[in-house]
């Protein structure tokens, strides 16, 4: 038999403040999952001049393991994680995401999402972004700023009080007002001590539909918008996503918390926009 919730507490038995299923942090924690964000943060800006025509992802996911376990002397989530081979995750123009780093060259107007996921201390900071490489065409330089848009749209969206289908619907609308599309098959999640948690944070749906979201809440918002249609297509490495009509796709995460009055962007640097 299991103990009740209150007689555990009283026993002094370790609990996990929960809502909905859905593991609430608390301050202390929070600002201890902000050291680990603003590290993935971090490797982001560090890596941003080494994302240039010629060099390869298997390089910059070289560079970036040895920074954040010799330098920031924190774990690179992805590596082993239910098999990945790797420490980060590069998808170039038609990759949606998961793209395994390896000897691809990256070429002049080539977009690539770089995600990041370290561990610090036993929690996760989870982010990514897209880099320019070179001069990319006016489609390339457009799909990287709707998803942008987008990814800001959820984020701002974030309250107590709204639903979890409100962040989709805010995103869907958007990308579809422009003519693009919102991949269903992947989305943002819960994080903490694990790297994917409940709730999962789909990026279309209804209004006030889905958990009402409550102070201490920590997940991502990490939108994948295609040029084309949304349809996705995985390749035999198990991994690499690819959209299926050969479109242009790109993606932004954030790690955020749902605070009294708002959200508090953990992987935001100081000084940097969203
Ligand atoms: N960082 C990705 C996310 O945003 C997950 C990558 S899992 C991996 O959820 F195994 F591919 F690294
Ligand atoms: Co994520
Ligand atoms: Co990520």
């Amino acid at each position: 038999m299991f103990k009740s919730w209150r007689a555990r507490r009283k026993s002094g038995a370790a609990t996990l403040r929960q809502s909905m299923g859905i593991i609430l942090k608390s301050k202390d924690e929070i600002e201890q999952m902000r050291v680990a964000g603003q590290l993935a943060g971090d490797v982001l800006r560090m890596i941003a001049p080494h994302v240039q025509a010629g060099i390869t992802t298997g390089e910059l996911d070289d560079i970036c393991h040895r920074y954040i376990t010799e330098e920031q002397q924190a774990i690179p989530a992805p590596l082993n994680y239910r098999g990945f081979p790797k420490s980060i995750c590069t998808s170039v123009n038609d990759v949606i995401c998961h793209g395994i780093p390896g000897d691809k060259v990256l070429k002049d107007g080539d977009i690539v999402n770089i995600d990041i996921t370290v561990i610090k201390d036993g929690w996760h900071g989870d982010t990514s972004k897209m880099f320019l490489v070179g001069k990319p065409n006016l489609k390339s330089r457009r799909i990287c700023e709707i998803a942008h848009e987008c990814m800001v749209l959820g984020i701002e969206a974030v309250r107590p009080g709204i639903h979890l289908g409100d962040i989709g619907h805010t995103i869907q609308r958007h990308a579809e007002s422009v003519g693009c599309s919102v991949v269903r098959e992947y989305c943002g999640h819960g994080i903490g001590r694990t790297f994917h948690e409940d709730p999962q944070v789909l990026h279309y749906g209804k209004p006030g539909t889905g958990v009402e979201l409550v102070p201490g809440m920590v997940f991502t918002i990490e939108p994948m918008i295609n040029l084309g249609r949304r349809e996705t297509k995985l390749l035999r490495d198990g991994w690499t996503v690819k959209t299926r009509d050969r479109s242009l796709s790109a993606q932004w995460e954030h790690t955020l918390a749902v605070t009294d009055d708002g959200f508090d962007v953990l992987t935001r640097l100081p000084g940097d926009d969203l």
